[in-house]
């Protein structure tokens, strides 16, 4: 079976937790996709949900297929965020961002009561930091910013390179946050958590790509069938 159709099994799965009258975070990615598809059917079926989106590529999917949506503003805490991942770790560590949304997406799953990660069992790995992890910074101050990363970085014991991240026609890419990303190709991320609080402490690091603690519980889906890890219900 190919990883798309088993991103739509674990999509499938996560549909299962949503209770009438949920307020819900959507996420953003090919995986989250299927998820908000899945759930424009439902209601257009007739299913009452409220719904606040982690990018502006999900908000449009979302609008257009009718599901009823609102902000951070005026639903400030939601009951379930189901969102993707670029790698889960078996402690339910994330890195997150591929799809350049991490910011709105970190925001979104900290106002959430649970926030369940749906992938295919590829994303599953037994440590952080084959896949680039997402610094997202604001332009001013780049170089500065850069080196001061590179920095942070080294205290936490990794090392590796940092590039930014540009779209295919080879302009940098803006968040829809207004900030530009660096990526820290590191191949292996030692201790996860000291990496993130060396990160957060940076001038001009609006926000990265290590989820810890954010995850309750994640639904992979493998040729094998489904895995669950942690708590989803
Ligand atoms: C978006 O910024 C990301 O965090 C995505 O959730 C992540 O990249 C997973 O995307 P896919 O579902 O497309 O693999």
């Amino acid at each position: 079976m190919d990883a798309d159709a088993l991103k739509k099994q674990a999509a499938a799965r996560a549909l299962e937790l949503v209770r009438p009258g949920m307020r819900l975070g959507l996420g953003t990615g090919s995986t989250a996709k299927h998820f908000v598809d899945l759930l424009g059917a439902k209601v257009a079926a007739g299913f009452s949900v409220l719904c606040v989106a982690t990018s502006e590529v999900t908000q449009a999917q979302a609008l257009s297929l009718g599901i009823p949506m609102s902000t951070l503003d005026e639903t400030p805490e939601l009951d379930l965020t189901v969102d993707g991942a670029d790698e889960v770790d078996p402690e339910l560590r994330l890195i997150k961002g591929g799809g350049a949304a991490l910011l709105r997406e970190k925001i979104v799953a900290a106002a959430s009561a649970r926030m369940v990660v749906i992938a295919d069992d590829g994303k599953l790995v037994q440590r952080l930091g084959r896949f680039p992890l997402p610094i997202e910074v604001v332009p001013f101050g780049l170089e500065a910013t850069r080196r001061a990363v590179v920095a942070a970085i080294a205290t936490s014991g990794s090392t590796g390179e940092l590039r930014l991240r540009e779209r295919p026609d080879g302009s940098v890419l803006v968040t829809d946050g207004g900030h530009y990303i660096l990526d820290a190709h590191l191949g292996t991320i030692a201790e996860p958590e000291k990496l993130a609080l060396a990160l957060n402490v940076v001038p001009g690091v609006v926000e990265h790509g290590l989820f810890i603690g954010l995850a309750s519980g994640a639904i992979l889906a493998g040729a094998s069938g489904l895995t669950i890890l942690g708590r989803i219900e």
